[in-house]
C-alpha cells in the first residue's frame, strides 16, 4: 500500500532518514520501533504526507505522493487517518467538535449524520457519553482515544499511529492495542504504528522495522526479529543498557560506525 524509495532527510546535522526503502503492505499491521531522536516520527508525518523529505519518493497505493501539489494530497490524506504522538486535539474544542472537525472540513454530511457517526467513534473506543468533556478534563488514556476516535472518524483505509500506547497503564495499552487489531482484522484496515513498547510490538505486528538513526537495522515478522542473532537487535529487544548501542548519541565511535554505513 505504501513504498517507500530512497529516502533521506535531515535537519542540519541530524539525520531522520538515510536512503530508507521498505514496503508497507495491505491489510497488515507494521510496527515501527527505534530509539527516541531516531527518526520515527518523521517518517510516519512523511507517510502521511504532512512533511516532505528532502529526496526520495512514497507511493500512496501507486502514487507518489511526494511530489502532489496541495490540492492532491488534501484528496489523497481523505483515506489516511493519524494518531498523533500526543494526541494533538484542539483545546479550545470538546470531544464532540474535535471529531466533527474531519467530517466538517472534508464531507457536506448533515449535523446530524456527524452526530451518529461520532457517537459510534465514541463508543469504539470506549468513551461513550463524552462528547461535551474539554481536551483539560480528559486523561492521558482518554486523550489517546479520543485522538484514535478522530484518527479513524472518515474509516481510512490506512492509520498512522505515532506511540498510540505510551504513558498508558497495561489495561488502557491493551484496550489500545485490540482496537488497533479490531480494526485491521475487522475491517481490514491499514496501519503503521511506531513504538517504544516492544511487548505491544510483538502482539499486534504482522511485520516489524526497527529504525535507528534513519537507517533500518532490522526488518521481518516478529518471530524473524526475536530470533535475530544482531548483537544490536538482542540489544534493543531486551532494553540492555550493554552492547553496541550507546546510551548517548552523541557517543563518537558509534556514530562514526553508523556512518560508515550510511550511502
Ligand atoms: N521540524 C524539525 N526541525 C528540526 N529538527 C527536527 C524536526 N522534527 C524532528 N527533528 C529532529 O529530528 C530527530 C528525529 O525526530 P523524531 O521526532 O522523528 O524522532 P522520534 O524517533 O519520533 O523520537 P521519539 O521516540 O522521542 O518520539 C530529532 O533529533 C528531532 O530533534
Ligand atoms: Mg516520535
Amino acid at each position: 500500500m505504501i513504498k517507500i524509495e530512497n529516502l533521506s532527510n535531515r535537519y542540519g546535522s541530524i539525520i531522520t532518514a538515510n536512503n530508507v526503502s521498505c514496503e508497507f503492505e495491505c491489510s497488515e499491521v507494521t510496527v515501527i520501533l527505534g530509539g527516541s531522536g531516531s527518526g520515527k516520527s518523521t517518517l510516519l508525518k512523511q507517510m502521511a504526507g504532512l512533511a516532505r523529505p528532502n529526496s526520495g519518493r512514497i507511493l500512496f497505493e501507486g502514487k507518489e505522493i511526494t511530489c502532489l501539489s496541495k490540492k492532491e494530497l488534501y484528496e489523497v490524506r481523505k483515506s489516511m487517518g493519524m494518531l498523533f504522538q500526543g494526541a494533538a486535539l484542539f483545546n479550545s474544542l470538546n470531544v464532540y467538535d474535535n471529531l466533527a472537525f474531519p467530517l466538517r472540513e472534508h464531507t457536506k454530511l448533515s449535523e446530524k449524520v456527524i452526530q451518529t457517526i461520532i457517537k459510534m467513534k465514541l463508543e469504539m473506543v470506549g468513551l461513550r457519553g463524552s462528547e461535551h468533556l474539554m481536551p483539560s478534563q480528559l486523561s492521558g488514556g482518554m486523550t489517546k482515544r479520543v485522538g484514535l476516535a478522530r484518527a479513524i472518524i472518515m474509516d481510512p483505509k490506512i492509520v498512522f499511529y505515532d506511540e498510540p500506547t505510551s504513558g498508558l497503564d497495561p489495561i488502557s495499552a491493551g484496550v489500545i492495542d485490540k482496537l488497533i487489531l479490531d480494526l485491521n482484522r475487522k475491517l481490514g484496515v491499514t496501519s503503521v504504528v511506531v513504538s517504544h513498547d516492544i511487548e505491544s510490538a510483538f502482539k499486534i505486528a504482522d511485520k516489524v522495522i526497527i529504525l535507528f538513526y534513519g537507517n533500518i537495522i532490522a526488518s521481518g515478522t516478529p518471530d524473524e526479529i526475536k530470533s535475530s542473532p544482531d548483537a544490536k537487535i538482542c540489544q534493543f529487544i531486551n532494553g540492555s543498557p550493554d552492547g553496541p548501542i550507546p546510551f548517548s548519541h552523541t557517543d563518537k565511535d558509534f556514530m562514526v560506525d553508523m556512518r560508515s554505513q550510511w550511502k
